[in-house]
């Protein structure tokens, strides 16, 4: 079983919407996921109450988590048979970001590449900076072509001693409509643009976690 947390020290970043869509994702991909919300506010507790409410399947299962219980949480995930769990953090909880780091296989933090958003990550990366866990800023870019901004982007984040997901993806409708919907954007729209850049940020998160065994073994458990 592989962990993910995603994490910033700041709210409105967009790990929700990357928690749910990566989930939905590797679901696709035949994987058994889980979701641990640490965010008081369970905006992806909510999603899968939506869910629940509209007849959509159960999976990723969504369960919401506070700190304290992550690591008797995250051996129950792993006695259950789960292949993936996606930890989402709230900005500014201290205990949650710090006890989702330490027992995460893969830390990504969400960010647009403005200069308001990009100025938030130094906490972030500071806490990082003395755990060996692997750790990227995945940049969520305001247009497919934002090439200039992308670049500028990825000098910032650099000199503060983080590294960027050499995937993408954008802001689009899609993300916020699938989500009011109950879904992620490879069940809203399986085919338009916001589906394919979801599936390969997925295969390369895939790709770094070495999840190729658990991915045989997946496909075995869901043929
Ligand atoms: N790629 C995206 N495209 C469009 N809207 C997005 C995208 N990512 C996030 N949003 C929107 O930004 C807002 C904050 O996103 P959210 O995932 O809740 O952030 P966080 O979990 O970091 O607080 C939400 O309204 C969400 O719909
Ligand atoms: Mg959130």
């Amino acid at each position: 079983m592989k962990v993910i947390a995603i994490a910033s020290d700041k709210g409105g970043m967009g790990k929700s919407t990357a928690a749910v869509n990566l989930a939905c994702a590797a679901t696709e991909d035949g994987f058994k996921v889980a979701i641990l919300d640490f965010d008081p506010q369970a905006s992806v507790g909510r999603w899968a109450r939506l869910r629940k409410k509209l007849g959509l399947p159960p999976r990723p299962l969504v369960e919401t988590c506070v700190a304290i219980d992550i690591k008797d949480r995250l051996e129950e995930l792993r006695a259950s048979g789960a292949h993936l769990v996606i930890l989402d953090t709230a900005g500014r909880d201290n205990n949650a970001i710090t006890e989702a780091i330490d027992s995460a296989d893969l830390v990504l933090t969400t960010c647009h590449p403005t200069d308001l958003e990009l100025s938030t990550l130094g906490p972030t990366l500071a806490r990082l900076k003395t755990k060996k866990t692997k750790h990227f800023v995945l940049l969520v870019d305001w247009t497919a072509g934002a090439a200039r901004r992308r670049v500028d982007a990825i000098g910032a984040v650099n000199r503060a001693g983080g590294v960027v997901a050499p995937v993408t993806y954008t802001h689009r409708a899609d993300y916020r409509v699938a989500i009011e919907n109950g879904k992620g954007v490879t069940e809203y729209q399986p085919f338009e643009p916001a589906a394919n850049e979801i599936r390969s940020v997925w295969s390369w998160l895939h790709a770094e976690l070495s999840m190729s065994g658990d991915n045989a073994e997946a496909h075995a458990a869901v043929a």
